[in-house]
């Protein structure tokens, strides 16, 4: 599929019209230019010395398994969730990086070029956080998630889709930072690397929300109904894969579950986890609604 002239023009339009708030996103991103190589790591963490996660936000809180765990095995869950979160973040991190550096030297894409340098600088720092805390005390669990090759979309679809994704993916992740940085019941090390995850993608989210509503009003009128509709299904399968990584059978292997595919599989079911992912997606979603790119509720999909 290939764009026509008109929706091009439309997008460069469009894009201009972010200039301001993109500028501003970087003299902010200048001033709180973040060193993570000064950090100094505690020597070891114990998993059950300290909460790593705030317990109401893993993956087996408010399910009948948990009501039959001890606290020290509790806390093990939210060690290896954290390293689990942290490394969900790692694989997110390395497509988000791989797809702002493509974007890097397009000349229709100008007027966002300077902010996507602090982007990705930003992204790779993080990573660096998230890296760090995982080889140092635990490891860096693997993703089950699929690279499709081949794309029935356009260039400038890919480039909403690849936009919308990163928004996606981030609002999740945010509402779990958002609350760890707060928890004072969290190891200071686990709190500090969401905190500060935190107020930088505080800048990313401002930028997303923003930058997705007007691709998606600029171009979506000429793709046509069946492909908005395409890229809808897309957008909603991949929510239901972002919050799979959540529940990942690795961690609770290394919990010493018998079973770790039934307990995640009885995990992404239960009722309470359904919804607490829904009230932690409620955010994303209306933004995506508000902007017409979603139609309905589409939580009731996971
Ligand atoms: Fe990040
Ligand atoms: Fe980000």
């Amino acid at each position: 599929v290939t764009d026509g002239p008109r929706t091009r023009s439309n997008l460069r339009e469009a894009l201009a019209s972010l200039e301001p708030i993109a500028s501003r996103l970087t003299d902010l991103s200048r001033r709180h230019y973040h060193n993570p190589y000064a950090t100094v790591w505690p020597e070891s963490i114990a998993p059950e010395s300290a909460w790593c996660t705030s317990p109401e936000l893993t993956t087996l809180y408010g399910t009948p398994r948990w009501d039959r765990m001890t606290v020290p095995a509790r806390r093990r869950l939210a060690f290896h969730e954290a390293a689990n979160f942290f490394s969900l973040n790692i694989h997110g991190e390395a497509a988000l990086m791989a797809g702002l550096a493509a974007r890097l030297a397009r000349r229709d894409l100008e007027s966002i070029t300077e902010y996507l340098h602090h982007f990705l600088d930003e992204e790779n720092k993080h990573s660096v956080y998230f890296s760090g805390f995982c080889r140092r005390y635990a490891c860096i669990y693997r993703s089950r998630q699929l690279a499709f090759p081949g794309s029935p979309f356009s260039t400038e679809q890919e480039d909403f889709i690849f936009f919308a994704k990163t928004m996606i993916f981030e609002e999740i992740v945010d509402h779990y930072n958002f609350r760890l940085g707060r928890d004072p019941r969290l190891h200071p090390t686990a709190r500090f690397i969401n905190e500060y995850h935190h107020a930088e993608e505080a800048r990313h989210l401002v930028f997303g929300r923003r930058l997705v509503s007007v691709m998606w009003a600029a171009c979506a009128p000429a793709w046509g109904q069946d492909a908005r509709q395409s890229i809808r299904d897309y957008l909603g399968a991949f929510v239901t894969m972002a919050w799979r990584e959540y529940y990942n059978p690795d961690v609770y292997a290394d919990c010493g579950f018998d079973d770790p595919w039934e307990v995640a599989e009885s995990a992404w079911q239960d009722p309470a986890q359904r919804a607490h992912r829904r009230a932690a997606t409620r955010r994303c979603f209306r933004v995506l609604r508000s902007a017409d790119i979603f139609d309905r509720d589409e939580s009731d999909a996971f």
